[in-house]
């Protein structure tokens, strides 16, 4: 979707974080902006800055996990600017879990229903709307890096974000032929309110509080870097993700990615499944029974992705 302008975003987790960084940089794009919030009071301080910019934004109260609330919410932003261009799935919870085995049902349904269903609810509402305006549009999902390559000790969170790769890639494929495009973006670290909104979130689902860690359940610490180092560049900005997030929309890209930092890692985990293929001669036949699981050519549409600048923002 190259020109926003005069189109509408509509944007879960839209109040805090990088929903908020998302919204600005499509309000500087000229964009209608409807910001998709559980959390009442972070709407109500968010839409104050769209205010003071003369950006028209509304905010909507919703729980992704909340299917019929969902349809209303979608209506609400239609009621407000005729059509929805743009679905940002990015609501999202950082939960302090340890092992899974010692994680409670409560948090592991928790979790699954706002990351993994939060985001299936907002393309079953969504999407449909936009394929029958047939103006175009797009979807983004935040899924995370640990959604690429998994941290140890967030099986939930690693788990359920690949997840969420996997559906924007699927859904780019089942998109093929239509003016809607698909991006999953896989944020490095940002500087968000991720830990106090989850605490706020997780009371509004009235879900019991998950027991803290005991010694040794959780990984140990990375060691303290070294004093001279930018912090602002490892843990960055709000704005920065938002703009990275208009350039891959713009861009049309299938992942959106920040700290390049993370390469080695993916280089790691894709190499070692390739190593785990016995080494063994083609099957005669295979690659024409299964084209698709033996080449998938939406792999092939993501161009290489230039250097971002910080006057991009
Ligand atoms: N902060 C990071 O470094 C980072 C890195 C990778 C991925 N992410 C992902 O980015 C997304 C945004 O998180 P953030 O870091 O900006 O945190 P944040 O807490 O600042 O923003 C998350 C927002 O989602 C809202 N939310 C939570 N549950 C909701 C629900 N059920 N329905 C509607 N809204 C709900 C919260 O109220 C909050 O405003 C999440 O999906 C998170 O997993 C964050």
């Amino acid at each position: 979707m190259e020109n926003l302008k005069g189109k509408t975003a509509f944007i879960t987790g839209g109040a805090s974080g990088l929903g908020l960084g998302i919204a600005k940089a499509c309000a500087k794009e000229g964009m209608n902006i409807v910001i998709a919030d559980l959390r009442q009071p972070a709407i109500d301080e968010a839409l104050k800055i769209f205010k003071e910019n003369n950006w028209p934004a509304i905010g909507v109260q919703l729980d992704v996990t909340d299917r019929e609330g969902y349809v209303k919410a979608a209506d609400k932003a239609e009621e407000a600017f005729g059509k929805i261009h743009l679905l940002v799935n990015n609501a999202g919870v950082g939960v302090p879990e340890t092992k899974v085995w010692l994680d409670s049902y409560e948090l592991i349904d928790f979790t699954i229903d706002v990351t993994y269903k939060g985001v299936l609810n907002g393309i079953k509402t969504i999407v449909p709307r936009i394929l029958a305006h047939g103006e175009g549009g797009h979807v983004v999902s935040t899924a995370s890096q640990s959604g690429l390559v998994p941290v140890p000790g967030f099986t939930l969170y690693n788990s359920l974000k690949m997840a969420v790769v996997t559906v924007m890639e699927t859904l780019a494929n089942d998109l093929v032929g239509t003016n809607v495009g698909s991006s999953v973006f896989c944020p490095g670290p940002f500087s968000t309110n991720l830990g106090q909104s989850t605490a706020n979130t997780m009371s509004v689902h009235e879900r019991p509080a998950p027991p803290k860690p005991k010694d040794g359940e959780n990984p140990p610490a990375p060691p303290a870097p070294p004093a001279d180092i930018d912090f602002s560049r490892i843990v960055r900005s709000i704005d920065e993700a938002g703009s990275r997030v208009v350039r891959g929309i713009k861009r049309g890209d299938l992942y959106i990615l920040t700290h390049s930092d993370f390469k080695p890692a993916w280089e790691a985990r894709a190499n070692a499944i390739a190593r785990a293929y016995p080494d063994e001669p083609e099957t005669p036949g295979f690659k024409q029974v299964f084209s698709m699981l033996a080449y998938n050519p939406i792999f092939d549409t993501q161009k290489q992705v230039p250097a971002w600048k910080p006057d991009e923002e």
